[in-house]
């Protein structure tokens, strides 16, 4: 059976409302669309601790700080909508940016902290975007669970924040990054890569990886983070952005290994952003 689409916030609502009259439990897997693996395993999580799943499909102009990253992200409604159908999801809530954003929308939601550094210095702007769009999708949902995946790990701390200090009625279920038989994270960027770039790609998960297992046996983290640099480049990546070791529970920048933390970074690889991060702790790592 297709999934239904609706656009409106007072059809959301609506349906939303029937479902809490019959005592359902819900939940929502927000996205920007062209759904891969990764985003279906989300649906399938939210599958088994809800009864009722709505998958959001807004591509979100508040969280694109370059024009030209927003015109290029691929919008391919139909076929997403053809993915949820075997899954059951229940609703496909695609608004469009009236819906979300009518004139005169004057509010965003801004969460200090954790939104600081990393992917939040090289896209300005971008953590507000996603927060007042999350923060708007929840509302409008009213959804019990919400599920997000492990590969936007900042996004994640930043919903995870948000949420907190809010007072929103809602359960963060984080969900591990699905890979690439070659490792390279699942991405809707990954299709911008032409064949030689994607022979490459894969080198980020691994150095990654293998910088994660030398923090766990003891090595020093400014030399590890500078060889891992080092080699991401000599792979074939134009430029690291970032590559940090950071608390997993807080995000907090660490000066030792003395915590369960994540290995983050964001690199290019021609005119394509990828980001990545793998967890570390002082006793064991594990590819996430
Ligand atoms: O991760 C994404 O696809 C987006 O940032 C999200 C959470 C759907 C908000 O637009």
């Amino acid at each position: 059976m297709s999934v239904p689409i609706i656009r409106t916030v007072a059809a959301l609502r609506e349906i939303v409302a029937a479902w809490r009259r019959e005592g359902a439990r819900i939940a929502v897997v927000p996205t920007m669309g062209a759904l891969h693996e990764g985003h279906l395993s989300l649906v399938r999580a939210a599958m088994g601790r809800a009864d009722r799943v709505i998958v959001t499909l807004f591509v979100n102009p508040k969280q694109f700080n370059s024009q030209a990253d927003l015109a290029a992200y691929p919008r391919t409604e139909h076929e997403d909508a053809a993915k949820l159908a075997p899954l059951e999801a229940h609703l496909l809530y695609a608004p469009h940016a009236s819906e979300m954003y009518p004139e005169g929308f004057a509010s965003t939601v801004s969460v200090s902290g954790v939104s600081e550094g990393m992917c939040g210095a090289f896209r300005p702007g971008h953590f507000e975007g996603v927060a007042t769009v999350v923060a708007k999708l929840f509302l409008q949902t009213g959804a019990d669970f919400a599920f997000f995946g492990e590969k936007d790990f900042q996004q994640l701390h930043v919903v995870k924040r948000m949420v907190r200090d809010l007072d929103i009625p809602i359960t963060v279920v984080a969900c591990p990054t699905v890979r690439e038989a070659d490792g390279l994270a699942l991405s809707s960027r990954n299709v911008r890569l032409s064949p030689a770039e994607r022979a490459i790609a894969p080198k980020l998960p691994s150095v990654l990886l293998e910088s994660a297992e030398r923090l766990a046996r003891g090595s020093a983290i400014v030399p590890t983070l500078a060889e891992a640099r080092a080699a991401i480049l000599a792979a074939g990546y134009r430029d690291v952005e970032y590559l940090e070791l950071r608390g997993e529970t807080d995000l907090q920048s660490l000066a030792s290994l003395e915590r369960p933390a994540r290995l983050l970074a964001a690199a290019w690889l021609g005119e394509t952003r990828l980001i990545d991060n793998v967890r570390t702790s002082p006793t064991i790592s594990t590819r996430k």
